[in-house]
């Protein structure tokens, strides 16, 4: 198989980890609220879209017209790509466990299969394992998506909030194992200044620079600046 990377779309990132992404990798990014998450997810869809491919966004949060807002303030116009068919939102309501379970078992492996989608977005899996009472209900449904996808071919992009601010590990402990490589957000206090940085933690077969590098939002979404130093 040859070493194929799906770009991010993300200024600086990909050269973090040898030119983007391993293609079909399943990458989660992992964050507390406001650190740029579903950003990251927008910008990695819009940057394919823009490309040529064809993707899904599965949202939890998110209806289809504020996910089309959120995008348009970052000047990414995603309804042209929605009404081509080359983007498909589906949206899961994370208060209706028995129509969401039956959603992703009887419909989404067919739905990626149609739509041939190369890149998939799950926003958020912590809304989904909210979901679910029991700790094996939570891991088969996110197993059984990130399997889907996995075997569809497509590259697969997973949020998750974090447990605490201070350790890298997502609220409930299970988005990281079904996860190729993780790439932690995380607000950074320096006296009175809050800043946000970024660190590639794991990222498979592909060596990857491990430190952090601070990042911004701004109206063109994320950029990482590698070249600065982040003490
Ligand atoms: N159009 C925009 N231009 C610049 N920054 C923005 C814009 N929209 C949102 N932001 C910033 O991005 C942050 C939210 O990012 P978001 O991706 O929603 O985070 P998360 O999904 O991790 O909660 C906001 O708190 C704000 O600081
Ligand atoms: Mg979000």
């Amino acid at each position: 198989m040859t070493d194929v990377r799906v770009h991010t779309g993300i200024s600086g990132l990909d050269e973090m980890m040898g030119g983007g992404i391993p293609r079909n990798h399943t990458v989660v990014v992992m964050g507390s609220f406001g650190t740029g998450k579903t950003t990251f997810a927008l910008q990695y869809l819009w940057e394919g879209l823009e490309e040529g491919e064809k993707a899904i966004f599965i949202s939890l949060e998110e209806g289809e017209e504020a996910i089309l807002k959120t995008a348009e303030s970052y000047g990414w116009d995603l309804a042209k790509h929605l009404e081509s068919g080359r983007l498909v939102v589906v949206k899961l309501e994370p208060a209706d466990a028995k129509s969401t379970l039956s959603k992703i078992r009887n419909e989404l492996p067919e739905f990626i299969k149609q739509t041939g989608a190369s890149r998939v977005v799950l926003d958020s899996v912590s809304l989904l394992t909210m979901m679910f009472d029991h700790e094996s209900e939570k891991r088969d449904t996110l197993f059984y998506i990130a399997k889907t996808i996995k075997d569809s071919g497509a590259t697969a992009l997973f949020t998750a909030e974090v447990k605490d601010e201070n350790h890298g590990s997502s609220r409930d402990g299970l988005a990281e194992y079904t996860a190729d490589g993780v790439i932690l957000l995380r607000y950074k206090e320096t006296g009175t200044d809050i800043s946000t940085v970024l660190r590639v933690v794991k990222m498979r077969r592909t060596e990857h620079m491990r430190r952090v590098k601070p990042y911004t939002i701004g109206v063109q979404g994320i950029t990482v600046h590698v070249d600065a130093e982040s003490f």
